[in-house]
């Protein structure tokens, strides 16, 4: 069985990875974790300067899921460059640097300088932050303005870019196909839904912006949704997430149409859930006679 996943004329070596913000850098998990259990490794965001995030507190559980307000807290490309890659670039896994702006040229920027940097397998693009006052999701809910950006971006390098699709729009497929059109070689969908939590005692919201990223198994059944709808727009291959806690959640995204998926919230609660994630698909890829992803799309038409 090939479970090797194509995106943009590489190879991830399996369909499961970890989502950016839910694993940090790889070495958080180092002593808890078979890095080669795992496809990818989705990096925390990274800008160009370093971001202290916002205040706390920065998470709020809620039925299902949490909402968080990190605000792309990290060291900024330079010291993630000389701090983190020369361990990440040592994982068995592949390294996908998920890159966060406020400005088309800062998304630009932060490229060119990873582009210097071996052990890079690619890019997560990420236009869907719900948490920052700037850029973030501003640039994910316009569908010319993720073209402009991906094109430019695509100009930068060879390596493959993955758009990070926010599900906070109308209409996610003209999001996707806007990205698409920009030169993207898969997309990723979805990211944190807009939530909010009032403390009624307080009489105001938990989270110092008022409003948070949405994630865990609460926003599952719309992530499934949403990747359904995109993998029939687009013929990019589609990296589904969003609520994943076990194997049959995972192969909800797969029978949508997702080539690949990817592991967030549920880190927090069992770090190994990616391998036991990947060990069920392989179970019933077996089970059903499958031998390879693309084969499980053929069963929801
Ligand atoms: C604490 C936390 C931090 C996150 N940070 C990022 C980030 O830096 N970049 C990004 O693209 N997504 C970020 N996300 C979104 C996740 O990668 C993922 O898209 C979302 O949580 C849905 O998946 P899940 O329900 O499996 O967690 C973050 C999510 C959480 C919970």
């Amino acid at each position: 069985m090939d479970l090797s996943v194509a995106i943009g004329g590489k190879k991830l070596p399996n369909p499961v990875g970890v989502a950016s913000g839910t694993f940090g850098y790889g070495g958080e998990y180092e002593q808890l974790v078979d890095f080669a259990a795992i496809g990818a490794l989705y990096t925390k965001a990274v800008t160009l300067m370093p971001r202290p995030g916002n205040d706390i507190p920065r998470i709020v559980e809620t039925p299902s899921g949490l909402i968080n307000s990190i605000g792309l807290a990290n060291v900024g490309v330079d010291r993630f460059i000389s701090e983190k890659m020369p361990h990440c670039r040592e994982l068995p896994c592949a390294v996908v640097v998920n890159i966060a702006g406020s400005s088309a040229d800062e998304y630009a920027r932060v490229l060119e300088k990873l582009e210097t940097c071996p052990g890079i397998w690619g890019y997560e693009i990420n236009v869907s932050c719900p948490n920052v006052k700037h850029g973030g999701m501003a640039f994910g809910t316009d569908p010319a303005q993720v073209e402009r950006l991906t094109a430019d971006l695509r100009k930068r390098t060879k390596n493959p870019i993955i758009v990070k699709l926010t599900p906070n729009v109308t209409d996610i497929r003209t999001i996707a196909k806007a990205a698409q059109e920009g030169g993207a070689d898969a997309v990723s969908c979805i990211n944190t839904l807009v939530g909010m939590v009032i403390d009624v005692g307080a009489k105001k919201p938990v989270l110092p912006m008022g409003t948070g990223g949405l994630s865990g198994p609460a926003i599952r059944p719309v992530g499934v949704a949403a990747t359904y709808a995109v993998s029939r727009a687009v013929s990019i291959p589609v990296i589904g997430l969003g609520g994943i806690s076990g194997p049959l959640d995972a192969l909800q995204y797969l029978l949508a149409g997702a080539s690949a998926v990817q592991i967030g919230t549920a880190n927090f609660v069992d770090p190994t859930t990616t391998a036991r994630v990947l060990a069920g698909i392989r179970e019933f890829c077996e089970r059903e006679n499958v031998s390879c992803i693309k084969d499980l799309h053929r069963f929801i038409p």
